[in-house]
């Protein structure tokens, strides 16, 4: 009898936790919505950097945030190439002349496209969105994590993508969509206020 009644205890109690722990995990919520908004709109282009080593922690936190961006069909058809070595951040700088601040930074990401996990048919360029919010993730934490950092275009520039590939001997699959240095630094620009309420359409 005390079994029994132990048993139908526990069963209650399951039924009134389970949903409660299944709601808790699928509705996580962003409770950081004042300091993230902050970020959002405190991110600036940053061009110079301190001649400063980025530690490899921050380089996995910057990382994990460009993975955790949306892709379509999450195929995630990308590949972050960080490069630390200074021969050939120099090199980036020298030959890519919109990313000339490349040559002074400790560091620098390519985000690039992976012709192997891209869709086939007609969401092929998808790929392009899903890089460029991954992108945008990764400017947002490194500016989260006090660091500063510029999206210097390479896709759909042929020339620049070819002379990226040959510097850093990407596979073929490897499509470059930009050069991201990055770095502790050495300005302090101030946000610009792109507020326009002519760019809203209301329906
Ligand atoms: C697709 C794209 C390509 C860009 N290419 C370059 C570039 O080649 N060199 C550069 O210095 N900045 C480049 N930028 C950075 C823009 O100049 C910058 O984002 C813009 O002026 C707005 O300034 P903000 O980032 O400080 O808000 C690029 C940005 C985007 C989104």
């Amino acid at each position: 009898m005390k079994k029994i009644v132990v048993l139908t205890m526990l069963a209650i109690a399951l039924l009134v936790v389970m949903p409660a722990t299944s709601n808790a995990q699928n509705g996580k919520k962003c409770d950081s919505a004042g300091v993230i908004l902050n970020c959002i709109m405190t991110r600036t282009s940053i061009r110079a950097y301190q001649d400063k080593t980025v530690e490899k922690e921050k380089i996995e936190k910057i990382l994990k945030a460009g993975m955790a961006a949306p892709s379509a069909m999450n195929k995630q058809p990308w590949a972050f190439v960080v490069v630390t070595n200074k021969e050939l951040l120099t090199k980036i700088g020298m030959n890519l002349r919109n990313a000339g601040m490349t040559a002074k930074a400790p560091m620098a990401i390519v985000v690039c496209g992976d012709t192997k996990k891209m869709i086939s048919g007609g969401g092929k360029d998808f790929w392009i969105d899903d890089c460029s919010a991954a992108t945008e993730n990764i400017l947002l934490a490194a500016h989260a994590l006090g660091l500063g950092a510029v999206w210097t275009g390479l896709y759909p520039d042929v020339e620049r993508c070819n002379k990226l590939v040959e510097i850093l001997g990407l596979s073929d699959n490897l499509v470059p969509l930009n050069v991201i240095p990055m770095g502790y630094p050495a300005q302090n620009p101030a946000p610009k206020d792109k507020w326009k309420v002519e760019n809203i359409i209301w329906k």
